[in-house]
């Protein structure tokens, strides 16, 4: 039977309420699509720990071959990671891992070097005897989170003139930074530049700042530089971030990874997108990039709806010729 050799392909994502990730589902989707064999199941965690344990454990249990899974934290989802591969499915995390590299493989840019790659930018772009930081972080015991904020702190530590006057706690979200930026400010601690782990919570820094009418007197630096016209490369191109740091979302990448896992072909444990940084002088230039990509993606889109329009065509005149030579 033709569905039983199916590849069934599960993907248990985060949540799906930022532009961010739907992207990614949307890269997955339209990949898994370009092969007729692949059956990719999706499942949003929606942000509750709980909840993505639950469904993990779902996937387990419903025949499949891979499972492919963005962590919301590490801790809580290490277990259930290690009874897929206990059932015999291998493991693919993207973007987030879990703890002690108990996976098949993983996905996604160098955090680390994600937060190097800000402070470097704020680093070279100052020419101030002092930069006084803010460093907003994103959801504690999510692994981006803790490895940006690493890699953040390990370059600023070698400067003197660069000190982190204050850290915010937050979720990934604005709204989770918002009221505690508007106290420290309203304090009036001095600030120059703000580096916060994503976009969503730096542009929400600029917001409060904005407010306050202190915009102008501090620059702000994010992560994802996503396009669109809610995106860290339109945010950079407005001058509200003065820089953002590429995070790719690789979600086509990780379907093509899956099928080489499955196809039993040799891969790396750690598999690294790139990341770059995006300010004033190539957002313009990373702007008409993503623009041809998504062009290509539509024109790919429309080519699989003719495809399948054709298939079903094709499939009514069969049976119509069986139904005439049957008669
Ligand atoms: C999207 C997101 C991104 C961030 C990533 C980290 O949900 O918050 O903004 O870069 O997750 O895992």
């Amino acid at each position: 039977d033709k569905e039983k050799d199916k590849v069934r392909i599960g993907f248990s994502q985060a949540m799906t309420n930022d532009d961010w990730r739907r992207s990614m589902n949307d890269a997955m989707q339209l990949q898994a699509s370009l092969d007729s064999n692949i059956d990719l199941i999706i499942r949003d965690a929606n942000y509750d720990v709980e909840k993505q344990i639950k469904q993990i454990e779902g996937l387990i249990a419903d025949s499949l071959d891979v499972l492919i899974v963005s962590p919301i934290q590490s801790k809580p989802i290490t277990p259930v990671v290690q009874n897929a591969l206990n059932a015999g499915i291998p493991v693919l995390v993207v973007d987030r891992k879990t703890e002690g590299q108990n996976y098949t493989a993983y996905l996604g840019a160098d955090n680390i070097e994600v937060g190097r790659n800000a402070a470097k930018e704020i680093i070279s772009s100052n020419t101030r005897d002092s930069i006084r930081l803010i460093e907003i972080r994103g959801l504690a015991g999510s692994s981006p989170a803790e490895e940006r904020g690493m890699g953040f702190q390990q370059i600023i530590n070698q400067f003197s003139k660069a000190r982190i006057v204050a850290t915010i706690e937050g979720n990934w979200e604005k709204e989770s930074i918002q009221d505690q930026l508007i106290i420290l400010l309203k304090k009036g601690i001095k600030v120059d530049y703000i580096f916060a782990h994503n976009d969503r919570m730096a542009i929400g820094a600029w917001e409060v700042a904005h407010d306050l009418g202190l915009e102008k007197e501090i620059d702000f630096i994010g992560v994802d530089g996503l396009p669109g016209p809610n995106g860290g490369i339109q945010a950079v191109k407005n001058g509200v971030l003065k820089a953002t740091v590429l995070y790719p979302t690789g979600g086509d990448e990780a379907i093509k990874l899956a099928l080489k896992i499955l196809d039993k072909e040799s891969i790396s444990k750690n598999n690294i997108l790139s990341t770059t940084i995006i300010n004033e002088v190539n957002a313009d230039i990373m702007n008409n990039q993503f623009e041809k990509i998504n062009e290509q993606q539509a024109e790919i889109e429309d080519q699989l709806k003719a495809i399948k329009e054709q298939e079903v065509l094709y499939s009514s005149q069969n049976n119509l010729l069986k139904i005439s030579i049957a008669l």
